[in-house]
């Protein structure tokens, strides 16, 4: 399984701490250069690799960490996501209204036609989501949702491997929407920190 993170600012690079922390590879691009990208990859660890747009895209499985109005020219990249996961880690303010009256992910998903859509790891802020998941004994929960049942799965068992503890919310617009900003108003489990004692 391959892993790539689009998108290195705040949340990129704190996915990318916890890929480091257990030693799992993973690429990461933004619209710069992998040569100008590297010296920040490195940084955080030799098993982050930076890659061009074109080559992250080609990862099993691709994070969405860029802001949300840019999620169609990600999509532009592949003309198809069949067989991907797409983990979608960005939160929108957006009116309701400009998103054809869907909340954030639903509205994101349709631009990658055929990916398995998971929202996740998008309800904390950077700085806690770079810090170990593992504390005293107790593993930091992510929330996951999707449309496609199956797909929450992987991401499950990719979140455990990192060391958090998953918990499945359901599709996009029900338990999902826990974890959605609606409109300017964000969703109640969005900063709520909340720890569980198994995986
Ligand atoms: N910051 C947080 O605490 C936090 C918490 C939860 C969720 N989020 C969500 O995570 C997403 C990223 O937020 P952030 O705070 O990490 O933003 P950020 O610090 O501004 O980083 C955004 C990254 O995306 C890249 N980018 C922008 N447009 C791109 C494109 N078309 N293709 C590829 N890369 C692109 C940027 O690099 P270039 O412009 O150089 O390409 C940059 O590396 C947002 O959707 C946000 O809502 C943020």
């Amino acid at each position: 399984m391959s892993y790539a993170i689009i998108g290195f600012g705040r949340i990129g690079q704190a996915l990318a701490h916890a890929f480091v922390r257990k030693n799992i590879p993973v690429s990461v691009a933004n619209r710069q250069s992998p040569e100008v990208l590297t010296p920040q990859a490195r940084a955080i660890g030799p098993t982050v690799i930076a890659t061009s747009l074109q080559d992250a895209v080609q990862a099993d499985t691709v994070i969405l960490a860029v802001p949300f109005e840019q999620h169609g020219e990600v999509a532009k990249i592949l003309p198809t996501w069949q067989g991907k996961t797409v983990i979608d880690a960005m939160n929108s303010l957006a009116p309701l209204e400009e998103m054809d009256g869907l909340l954030s992910s639903p509205y994101a998903a349709k631009a990658f036609t055929g990916a398995n859509y998971v929202k996740g790891f998008n309800h904390l802020i950077a700085a806690t989501l770079a810090t170990d998941a593992i504390v005293e004994g107790g593993h930091r929960v992510v929330f996951l949702s999707s449309d496609n049942n199956d797909a929450i799965a992987p991401v499950a068992a990719l979140a455990r491997e990192l060391g958090f503890a998953p918990v499945n919310l359901g599709k996009l617009s029900e338990g999902g929407a826990l974890v959605h900003a609606r409109g300017r108003v964000w969703g109640p489990l969005i900063f709520q920190d909340v720890f569980k004692k198994e995986q």
